[in-house]
Formats: structure tokens, C-alpha cells, sequence
């Protein structure tokens, strides 16, 4: 994977200044492994609330290190100190990558990708952290699509390894090369994958949540389904997953997924993951979801 990579990067440059546009679950975790890293970031959403939280979990993450004695409290004001929380475009203009990870709805992504290009140089790399939509279909309304690409964190991003590195067929190869190179900089196994809804991993994912929602429709109690996935080896089950996740996200994935191949996958007939988002239940980031949290 890492000569894979290394072919990829090259003549990508790891970019010196960048930013992230949305500050949720996704954006705060790339904005903290970034200034983690030693790049400064600007770290953007249109609620002020969204970027305290963000920077409130930085500041708890790095409080973890320097209390294991991992990093010094030096070290740590000054990763603090590289994030830029703002609700505006102050400093795009010299932004070298910037990463879009508002919500996961086409209409939005578009219209915050827009006028992100207008903000940002000719040539700046503008990443999305779609889950599931076609880079090639967030590219094409954008002034400058060519710009784009696809940079897929996983979730917890300070600890998940894997990047999905998306080339739309308009993206440059410059544009490919500086996100790999980016994602490489954090410490990150890149991979380069095809541009098709859902990429590797959430098309191997989706079909395991889906399959979650039937069993759960046929009457399983979701708790035990989770017992059994963490006795089979694996970290976490598909509830709590998606608890950490986000309904919101997890559902829309389920769509655009499933309608990206039909025949092949079919959305679930009784989605508890949708009737839980109806319910305002989004998950942890709402205080409940599956479970309930404090
Ligand atoms: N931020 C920073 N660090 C975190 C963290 C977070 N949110 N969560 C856990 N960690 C760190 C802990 O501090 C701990 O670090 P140290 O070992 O250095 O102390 C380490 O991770 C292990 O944590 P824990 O022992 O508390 O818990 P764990 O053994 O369960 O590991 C995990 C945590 C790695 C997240 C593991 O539970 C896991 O792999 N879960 C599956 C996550 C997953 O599948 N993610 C993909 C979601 S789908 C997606 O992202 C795609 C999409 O498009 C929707
Ligand atoms: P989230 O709901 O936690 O955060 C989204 C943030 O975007 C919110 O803070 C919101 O205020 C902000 N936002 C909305 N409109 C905006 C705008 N016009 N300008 C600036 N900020 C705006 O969502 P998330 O889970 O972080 O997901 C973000 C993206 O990452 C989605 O595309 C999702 O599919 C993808 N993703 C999510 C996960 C996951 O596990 N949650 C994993 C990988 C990729």
C-alpha cells in the first residue's frame, strides 16, 4: 500500500496552509490531526457552536497526551494554536488544500463548494469527505472542477489509518498527487480509488448495515446484534457504529449507496436508521441515538 501510495504522491507537495469547511464530527477530527501534524488549519462552519465543540475536543484530546505524558504541554498550546476557528473566509486566499466536509446533501455540497472556489486560488486543491456521492457529480457544476477531488477519512479520524484518495475524471493530477501527499503528512495509509458512489470501503460497509436493518426489522434486538459483532472480533456493532457515525449521515449513504446500484443493492424495507433520524435520535452528536449517551 505504501508503494502504491508513494506512486500516487508523486509530485505532490504536502500543502502548508490549509483548511476545513465544517467543523462537525468529520471536520473538527481532520482540523485537530492536521495541526497535530504541524499544518496550520482554518477550521470553518457557519455555527459558531459547531467550531466551539470542535476546538473543545482538540483541547480535550491534546489534555489526554500531555496528561500520559505523550506530548508537552508546549507541544500542545502550540497545536492548539495552528487551528483557526472562523466563521468566515478570512486567509482562503492563501489556503493550499482545503477539505469540504459539511453535510453529506448534494445541494449543499455544491453551494458551499461554489463559493468556496471563489474564496480560494486557481490551483488550491478542494477536497471532499463525501461518504458516498460521485466526485465526477460534485465536480461538475463547480468553476473550477479540475481543483477537485474526493479525501475520504474514516471516523474516529485521529485514529482510523485509512484514507480513500478519490480521482473524479476531471480531477488534475496535481490535485490527486497533493491530497495523497496531504494524507500521507498525517501519518495516513492512502489509497487511490475509482470515483463511483460509495468508493471501496462504504461499498463493502453499506451492504452490513443493511443487512443490520433487516435483522432488526425480522424482530433481533439491536443490543444483542452488537454483543455478537464485538464477540466475533470485530471493534464495534452496526448500532453503535452507527451511533458514532450520525444517522443523518449513515442514512443518506444508504440511499445514495443503494440507488448507485440498483439490482445489485436494495435500500432496507423497515430502516430503523431512518425512523431514529425522524425521531431527532442522530446519535452521539445529539445525545442519543441507538443508545442514549450523557
Ligand atoms: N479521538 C481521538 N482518539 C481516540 C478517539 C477519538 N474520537 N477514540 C479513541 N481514541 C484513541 C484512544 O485515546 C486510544 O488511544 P491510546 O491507545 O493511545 O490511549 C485508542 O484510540 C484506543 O481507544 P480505546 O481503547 O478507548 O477504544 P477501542 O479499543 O475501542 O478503539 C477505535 C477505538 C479504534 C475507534 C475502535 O473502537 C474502532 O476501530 N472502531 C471502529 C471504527 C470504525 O469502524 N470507523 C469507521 C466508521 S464508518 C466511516 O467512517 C465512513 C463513513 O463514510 C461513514
Ligand atoms: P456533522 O453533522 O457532524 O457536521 C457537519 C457540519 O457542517 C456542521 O457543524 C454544520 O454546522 C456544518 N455546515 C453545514 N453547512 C455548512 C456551510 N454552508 N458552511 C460551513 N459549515 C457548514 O457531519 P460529519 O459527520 O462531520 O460529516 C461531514 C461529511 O463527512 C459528510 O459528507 C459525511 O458523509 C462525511 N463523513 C462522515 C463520516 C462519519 O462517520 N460521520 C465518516 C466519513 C465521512
Amino acid at each position: 500500500v505504501k508503494k502504491f501510495a508513494r506512486r500516487h504522491a508523486e509530485g505532490g507537495r504536502k500543502p502548508a496552509q490549509t483548511a476545513v469547511i465544517g467543523a462537525g464530527i468529520m471536520g473538527g477530527g481532520i482540523a485537530y490531526t492536521t495541526a497535530l501534524r504541524g499544518t496550520p488549519v482554518r477550521m470553518k462552519d457557519i455555527a459558531q457552536g459547531a467550531l466551539d465543540l470542535g476546538m473543545g475536543e482538540a483541547r480535550r484530546q491534546l489534555a489526554k497526551q500531555v496528561e500520559s505524558g505523550r506530548l508537552a504541554q508546549e507541544k500542545a498550546d502550540k497545536v492548539l494554536a495552528a487551528i483557526t476557528p472562523q466563521t468566515d473566509d478570512s486567509g482562503f486566499g492563501e489556503v493550499e488544500l482545503a477539505v469540504e466536509a459539511v453535510v453529506e446533501n448534494l445541494g449543499v455540497k455544491h453551494e458551499v463548494m461554489a463559493a468556496l472556489q471563489q474564496a480560494l486560488r486557481p490551483g488550491t486543491v478542494l477536497a471532499s469527505n463525501t461518504s458516498s456521492l460521485r466526485i465526477d457529480d460534485i465536480a461538475a457544476p463547480l468553476p473550477r472542477p479540475e481543483d477537485v477531488a474526493g479525501l475520504h477519512f474514516f471516523n474516529p479520524v485521529p485514529v482510523m489509518p485509512l484514507v480513500e484518495v478519490v480521482r473524479g475524471s476531471r480531477s488534475s493530477a496535481e490535485a490527486v498527487a497533493t491530497a495523497t501527499a496531504y494524507a500521507s503528512g498525517l501519518g495516513k495509509t492512502p489509497i487511490v480509488v475509482k470515483d463511483c458512489p460509495g468508493f471501496l470501503v462504504n461499498r463493502i460497509l453499506t451492504p452490513y448495515i443493511i443487512a443490520f436493518c433487516d435483522l432488526v426489522a425480522e424482530g433481533a434486538d439491536y443490543e444483542q446484534v452488537d454483543r455478537a459483532m464485538e464477540a466475533f472480533g470485530w471493534p464495534m456493532g452496526p448500532a453503535y457504529l452507527e451511533d458514532v457515525v450520525g444517522m443523518d449521515t449513515g442514512s443518506h449513504v444508504i440511499d445514495v449507496i443503494s440507488a448507485g446500484y440498483p439490482g445489485r443493492m436494495r435500500p432496507p424495507e423497515r430502516n430503523a436508521i431512518r425512523a431514529l433520524v425522524a425521531a431527532k435520535r442522530l446519535g452521539q452528536k445529539s445525545g442519543g441515538g441507538f443508545y442514549d449517551y450523557d
